[in-house]
């Protein structure tokens, strides 16, 4: 083998890197990977990470926002929220005078204090938390029961449909000997 051969080889093996390199430079130009600022596919329920790290504002502009509960009152089916109720009644009995289970009976709670049962052992969360049961606080309440008492022992995950809560809230409503007013 002559140096004549031996270069050639050589040319060739670094023209062969060469090649790579530039395949891979022309490459990464022309895709440019570029990291996405939000994800594209987002869970419902699972907090973004920008949200977690102090994003508060972008936060609160993501957040759903529910409407009133006083607007959807205004057009609420009972008969739906009965219907609704089937979630609730493995815990809860409504009829007056009806016994706890692993809730207090609910006959009367609508406009009344929190931890209105005699008898059932609330948990602090629900005890200890100021003024009645509002239509507001309920509404709040049922979206997500942990994040309107932290703590309490009423484990249901709560239900997101707007409408079929204040549905709902209007059925428990009607479940009292004197319903308080609507809003
Ligand atoms: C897995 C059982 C369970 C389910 C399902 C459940 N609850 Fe409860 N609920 C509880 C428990 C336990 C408490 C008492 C909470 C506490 O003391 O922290 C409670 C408390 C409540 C209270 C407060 C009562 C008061 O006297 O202050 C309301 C209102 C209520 N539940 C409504 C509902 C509605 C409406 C549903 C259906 C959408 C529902 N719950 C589903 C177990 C349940």
């Amino acid at each position: 083998m002559d140096s004549f051969e031996i270069n050639k080889i050589a040319g060739a093996a670094l023209g062969g890197v060469l090649a790579l390199l530039i395949i891979s430079n022309v490459g990464d130009a022309l895709v440019s990977p570029k990291h996405l600022e939000k994800p594209v596919y987002v869970v419902e329920g699972v907090e973004a990470e920008g949200a977690a790290a102090g994003g508060e504002a972008e936060a609160a502009a993501e957040a759903p926002k529910d409407p009133p509960v006083e607007q959807l009152l205004a057009s609420a089916s009972v008969e739906n929220g009965q219907k609704q109720f089937a979630k609730c009644a493995s815990c809860h009995t409504v009829d007056k005078g009806g016994a706890a289970k692993v809730g207090p009976n609910l006959w009367g709670v609508v406009g009344n204090k929190h931890g209105h049962m005699e008898g059932f052992a609330y948990s602090d969360a629900i005890k200890g938390k100021p003024g009645n049961w509002e239509y507001a606080g309920l509404y709040e309440f049922l979206r997500s029961p942990k994040d309107y008492a932290p703590g309490t022992k009423m484990g249901f995950a709560g239900l997101k449909k707007p409408q079929d809560r204040a549905d709902l809230i209007a059925y428990l409503r009607a479940q009292a000997d004197s319903p308080v007013p609507l809003p």
